[in-house]
């Protein structure tokens, strides 16, 4: 055909046809750490092609570690390199577990201003706590109520979540139900049982699950995922990273 005989006319069909392979061809990017949404995710639809091989389950500064039981922190004294003392009311203003990661930081802030403008105030208890902070929990819970039970409430040091800044336990700013179960019914621990996965937080303890995670309910801990995450798992109606990944988890290795 004529039109084939035109230089110009091939050269730009061939150009274009480059510009397409490279479009399609380009590798998905993603940073190191993904960004808090500026808005909640609202819709909790399942997704057909959730990757869940997106992020390490064992990397200690991933937004999906799996830190339980029979997964420990590694290294055990590992600390984040990023914590901030979050902008929200704290229990304790200058204590070590008053900060966070910085990414679980901005996505509580975001919680909370939400949680606020309903008319529910709240204020972070303890985030981040470092191995030689928690040996001291740890050791009080043993202390006060034997091994036996400090393990059913409180993690070994090395073992915690909140070891990795992305943990949250949260109260009410009366600190009404503080760290007991009653909080649950409070329309605080309420509006964060129906709202927290919308800014990424998962309420990491559930009741009776555990046999499943290692710890009785605890409502008032939330460990920040991701909201792709968060909203996936709400979705599906699974309540632990351990049933979603197939991880196990509900107690220590003899
Ligand atoms: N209370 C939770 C399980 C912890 O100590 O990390
Ligand atoms: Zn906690």
């Amino acid at each position: 055909m004529r039109i084939f005989r035109n230089k110009k006319v091939l050269t730009a069909i061939f150009a274009l046809i480059l510009a397409c392979l490279a479009y399609f061809a380009w590798p998905n990017h993603k940073t190191a750490e993904p960004q808090v949404n500026s808005t909640p995710a609202t819709a909790p639809n399942a997704s057909t092609t959730f990757n869940k091989n997106q992020y390490s389950l064992t990397d200690p500064n991933s937004i999906w570690v799996i830190v339980n039981k029979k997964h420990s922190l590694r290294p055990v004294t590992y600390a984040p390199s990023d914590l901030v003392v979050p902008s929200v009311p704290l229990r304790a203003p200058g204590n070590e577990s008053m900060q966070l990661r910085q990414i679980t930081a901005s996505a509580l802030e975001q919680m909370f201003a939400a949680a606020k403008a309903a008319g529910i105030n709240l204020q972070l208890s303890s985030g981040y706590r470092s191995y030689s902070y928690q040996v001291g929990t740890y050791n009080s819970y043993v202390k006060q109520s034997g091994q036996a039970y400090a393990n059913t409430i409180s993690a070994r040091p090395g073992f915690s979540e909140h070891q990795t800044g992305l943990a949250a336990d949260i109260e009410p700013v009366s600190r009404q139900c503080e760290i007991v179960d009653c909080f649950a019914n409070l329309p605080e621990g309420k509006w964060l049982a129906a709202n927290a996965y919308k800014y990424g937080f998962l309420m990491r303890y559930p009741a009776d699950k555990a046999s499943i995670t290692g710890y009785d309910y605890e409502p008032w801990h939330f460990r920040y995922i991701g909201t792709a995450l968060s909203t996936e798992l709400r979705a599906l109606h699974v309540e632990t990273l351990e049933e979603f990944f197939g991880v196990s988890g509900g107690s220590y290795s003899p």
